[in-house]
């Protein structure tokens, strides 16, 4: 089966008011009607999902974060039970801004790959988000990029790991990054071969090729097309970009008119 291409807002801690929220999503619903090829997520706010469930059907729901376990006496949290009951079918996890401390209290590769086996328990698609926090002439990111891949996934079934999502989000790329600087899409599509390559190893080529790994990084309108063209990607994760709704839509219209 062809993999679909995708699309996935990440709102992050956005917009401050649930009305917000739904204005955003209506606007983004009425605006891809056509849109056929191209899965299009919105990744909001937990406290918006519920509402924002009503609003379109199109468009698919994701969460930021969940637990990584069942439900329980854990003060705040939210499980991957509970979202898919509410009907979410994907969830972010393993975010750079969740891995360093002290927003998000330092999540590591064996939290982040508790939380995929969880996930994917309850039946939701993870997006497990890796890359590196800079880049060294050794090229010594590579291997840090193929242990986030590796303990992510450790214990993953291979037939698992052709389900869930990837997305490459270098962490001196990501906007919340200061003194962030631009990715290429050279570096993207290095990554792209590189990480499937791992997927294959611990998976099969078939199984590693049906996995779709996606860019994340300060991605604009304006080089969306230049990544999907010639990043080696399946999609992309948008930041931003992604809390206006009209630059959210170009994006996604780029792909559409793009990607076959
Ligand atoms: P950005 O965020 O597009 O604002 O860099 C991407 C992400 O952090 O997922």
């Amino acid at each position: 089966m062809a993999k679909r291409n995708i699309v996935i807002a990440n709102w992050k801690m956005n917009p401050s008011t649930a009305t917000e929220a739904g204005k955003w999503l209506l606007n983004i619903a009425k605006s891809i009607k056509r849109i056929k090829r191209t899965e299009v997520v919105i990744c909001p706010p937990f406290l918006y999902l519920e509402k924002l469930k009503k609003v379109s059907r199109k468009i698919m729901l994701g969460a930021q974060n969940a637990y990584p376990g069942e439900v329980g006496p854990f003060t705040g949290e939210v499980s991957a039970e509970m979202l898919y009951n509410l009907g979410v079918k994907y969830v972010i996890l393993g975010h750079s801004e969740r891995r360093s401390p002290p927003a998000g209290g330092g999540e590591t590769n064996e939290i982040v790959n508790k939380k995929i086996k969880s996930a994917l328990l309850s039946g939701l698609v993870p997006v497990i988000c890796i890359g590196e926090k800079e880049r060294d002439e050794k090229h010594e990111y590579f291997n840090i990029v193929k242990t986030q891949v590796k303990e992510c996934l450790k214990g993953v079934s291979k037939e698992s790991i052709s389900k869930v999502i990837i997305a490459y989000e270098p962490v001196w790329s990501i906007s919340s990054t200061p003194s962030r600087r631009d990715a290429t899409a050279a570096d993207s599509l290095e990554m792209a071969v590189f990480i499937r390559k791992v997927l294959s190893d611990i998976s099969s080529p078939q199984m590693a090729s049906n996995t779709r790994i996606l860019y994340g990084g300060s991605v604009t309108d304006r080089d969306a097309g230049e990544f999907l063209t010639n990043g080696g990607v399946d999609g992309l994760l948008v930041g931003r970009a992604s809390i206006d709704p009209l630059k959210f839509l170009e994006i996604v219209k780029i792909c559409e008119a793009l990607k076959s």
